[in-house]
């Protein structure tokens, strides 16, 4: 992606791009940086908040566990033998819980199979319930911004959501379907092999780490899931961040985190 196309998606992030000042035609008071040039370039300094340690801490643990209502019932159902054909089947036909009685289309995923990077969502909305495709509303548009601010196509990542299916009027999960959908993600973590997870949203952060803390504690750090020892890197839901544009900064950041956790990779 050359500098002006990425210079684009970060507009369309709503962080600032900012010019070498013999480019500013206009003499406006904002801070002058080296422009983006390539696709994975350094963080802009102004971005490089003292909060962000140049090397992200790898944190753990939570602060507390998140119970399980006694009332929820369900217990996580390993898909642990399934290949990936026969994942997409199971998923495509399931009736674990009563979220297949409303859905229009079950929502697997979406992207490069063997991605390093994997990127999770909460469960799918109207449009995605009507497509079968995960984030292909207003906000997986940002979402596809997003990535792209970090040099990342769609198709090189892998995109899935926690549930499979739409909660009616996108209410939030309950924890039994969470539960009951987990194998699916498990499974899907276990045959993708990511080597890094970016967590978008609240509640997908909370269950997949199993955590009660806020979204604020999560981001801006490195986690570890428990079971692959997969970094994970948590921001905020890009539904979140159309509604709350100033947030972007602080995603913007995050992605930044993700970003320099890459140049460890071999
Ligand atoms: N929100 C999500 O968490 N996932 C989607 O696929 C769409 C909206």
């Amino acid at each position: 992606m050359n500098a002006a196309e990425q210079s684009r998606y970060l507009a369309a992030m709503g962080i600032p791009v900012w010019r070498p000042k013999a480019e500013m035609a206009l003499p406006v008071a904002i801070e002058v940086l080296e422009p983006p040039t390539q696709a994975h370039t350094p963080m802009p300094e102004s971005l490089h908040l003292a909060t962000l340690a140049d090397e992200p801490a790898i944190i753990t643990p939570h602060s507390k566990s998140v119970e399980v209502p006694s009332s929820a019932k369900a217990q996580i159902i390993s898909s642990a033998d399934l290949d990936w054909e026969a994942l997409q089947q199971a998923v495509s036909t399931c009736t674990r819980c009563s979220l297949a009685k409303t859905r229009t289309k079950t929502v697997f995923g979406t992207g490069h199979v063997q991605a390093d990077w994997l990127i999770v969502g909460e469960a799918p909305g109207a449009d995605e319930d009507r497509q079968g495709e995960p984030f292909v509303g207003r906000a997986g548009q940002l979402l596809t911004s997003m990535l792209a601010a970090i040099g990342l196509q769609r198709e090189q990542v892998y995109i899935l959501n926690m549930l499979k299916c739409r909660p009616p009027n996108n209410r939030d999960p309950s924890v039994e379907e969470v539960t009951l959908c987990r194998g699916y993600l498990e499974r899907q973590i276990e045959l993708i092999q990511p080597k890094l997870i970016l967590v978008v949203g609240r509640i997908a952060a909370q269950h997949l780490l199993n955590t009660d803390a806020p979204l604020g504690r999560l981001r801006g750090q490195v986690h570890t899931l428990p079971s692959t020892k997969t970094p994970v890197v948590v921001t905020y839901h890009p539904a979140y961040l159309l509604r709350k544009p100033l947030d972007k900064r602080k995603a913007w950041q995050d992605l930044q985190i993700a970003r320099q956790l890459t140049q460890t990779w071999s």
